[in-house]
């Protein structure tokens, strides 16, 4: 018998709700295709649960996602809720479930599609074949750290700290590990070791647990020269490793190399195989409800899932399969599509993959 696995659906706001349908709408095809077993446990999150519940993020939602295996998110915010006070804003509810939960890694992806290569800014001869993954440190660093302002002998002065202790940098550099050694086996260890004291225990840290994974090759990069070889040789990036605020900022540029942000998928890990699911976009109030989303960064969440959740590596690969050949066949949606009056709606890109799963499984 196949193991049912609980998932939690929170689908939020804007085009949210559209584009989890499709990511379910494959879900389900592949328990047919695969033989898997999924159990979907919906609950409210963000502005429609602030309207209905009086709280971004009720107490029955975490629970449902506590006793869920994985979380699928869409997305959550838009202008009715945007003057409203701290408590009461969608965004507040995202950090909420992720401390809630204790997901201390966010893992994104940058795959350029060769059919999609001349969205981007770069050449395609450079991007070609780029297929990497940043996973970032979340819950630490100069983000978290003290912060304060005090008079200096030259007026004002502002202070940030960035601490790491060592038990966050060794569980979010195993994962790394772990991750590399689902994928091409190459990482990446991303820190600033000549200036900075945290990247020194960082760098020190990977070189400690590095043994641990003689399968994975590593190599330690400068934050500064990483920036450059992202743009310079994108393609021989297999995982990036790094802290919250270098993460930040790699994981934008990353993400600009594929072009569009309706494809862009994302994973939040904490310990042990749980994660949180959901595409990198907001919920774009200025196209919501009008059925013409990309659902792509959240059917490739989905893949993510499959493949770091529940080890259902086969199923993840055919999702992605499906993927490119539905866009190697031509079909866009708006925000891909060259000739807009040929966009495909969010619901028949869908279908599309959907149904390419069975030649690609
Ligand atoms: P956004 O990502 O929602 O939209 C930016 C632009 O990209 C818009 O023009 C939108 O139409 C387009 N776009 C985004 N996803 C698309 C898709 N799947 N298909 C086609 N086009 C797509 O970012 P924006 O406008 O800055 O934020 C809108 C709301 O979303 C805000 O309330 C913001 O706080 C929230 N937000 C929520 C996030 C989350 O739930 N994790 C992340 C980012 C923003
Ligand atoms: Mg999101």
């Amino acid at each position: 018998m196949t193991e049912v696995k609980k998932i939690a659906v929170i689908a939020g706001d804007g085009i949210g709700p559209e584009v989890v349908a499709e990511a379910i709408k494959v879900m389900k095809r592949t328990e047919e295709l695969f033989g898997l077993k999924f159990e979907f446990e919906h609950g409210l999150f963000g502005g429609v649960a602030i309207d209905e519940k009086g709280t971004p993020l009720p107490q029955e939602t975490l629970e449902i996602c506590k006793r869920a295996d994985a979380v699928l998110l869409g997305a959550v915010g838009g202008p009715k809720w945007d003057n409203n006070s701290k408590e009461l804003r969608p965004e507040t509810g995202l950090l909420g479930i992720r401390k809630e939960l204790g997901l201390f890694s966010n893992l994104r992806p940058a795959v350029v599609f060769d059919c999609l290569k001349d969205a981007s800014t770069l050449k395609p001869e450079v991007l070609e074949g780029t297929d990497l993954i940043v996973v970032r440190e979340l819950t630490g660093g100069i983000y978290f750290g003290e912060k304060f302002r005090r008079e200096g002998a030259y007026g004002e002065e502002a202070v940030d700290t960035c601490v790491y202790n060592v038990t966050e940098v060794e569980r979010i550099v195993r994962q790394a590990f772990e991750v590399a050694q689902k994928r091409r086996k190459k990482l990446a260890s991303v820190d600033k070791a000549n200036v900075l004291e945290t990247s020194r225990l960082w760098r020190e840290t990977v070189n400690r647990i590095a043994p641990d994974y003689p399968d994975v090759e590593v190599e330690h990069v400068l934050v500064d020269n990483c920036a450059m070889q992202l743009l310079r040789r994108p393609s021989s990036f297999d995982v990036i490793v790094t802290e919250n605020m270098f993460g930040d900022i790699l994981s934008d540029e990353a993400a600009m190399l594929t072009g569009s942000i309706g494809m862009l998928s994302s994973a939040s890990l904490g310990e042990g195989s749980f994660g949180l699911y959901e595409p990198v976009h907001g919920s774009a109030p200025d196209i919501a409800g009008q059925g013409v989303a990309n659902p792509i960064a959240t059917i490739l969440s989905v893949a993510l899932m499959y493949r770091l959740t529940f080890g259902y590596g086969e199923a993840a690969d055919a999702i992605e399969r499906a993927v490119k050949q539905v866009l190697d066949a031509g079909n866009r949606t708006g925000d891909i599509a060259t000739d807009r009056a040929q966009a495909l709606s969010t619901t028949e890109m869908g279908d599309l993959i959907a149904n390419a799963l069975e030649g690609a499984a």
